[in-house]
């Protein structure tokens, strides 16, 4: 699932890239925020320190269902126009 998010947001930065999309550093610095927590999460996981419990997955869902509408809906209309 990491993998799956890191892979997303690469795609996204690329494109904001590509047309130059001005609103890039800061949700760049989303993406970044997210990673960070989830690659911690990995470390804590593998160390056995952290269940990955449904409470982490309703974490990165939230995460997502806001980034979602106040960042990336922005960047698409933004890539569309
Ligand atoms: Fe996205
Ligand atoms: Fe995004």
């Amino acid at each position: 699932m990491i993998a799956y998010v890191v892979d997303h947001f690469a795609h996204e930065e690329k494109e904001m890239q590509a047309k130059s999309y001005g609103g890039y550093a800061r949700h760049k610095d989303e993406h970044d925020k997210l990673v960070a927590i989830c690659a911690d999460l990995q470390t804590k996981f593998h160390a056995g320190e952290a269940d990955v419990t449904d409470a982490v997955g309703q974490m990165v869902k939230g995460w997502l269902d806001s980034h979602i509408p106040q960042f990336d809906m922005p960047y698409a209309d933004a890539l569309n126009s």
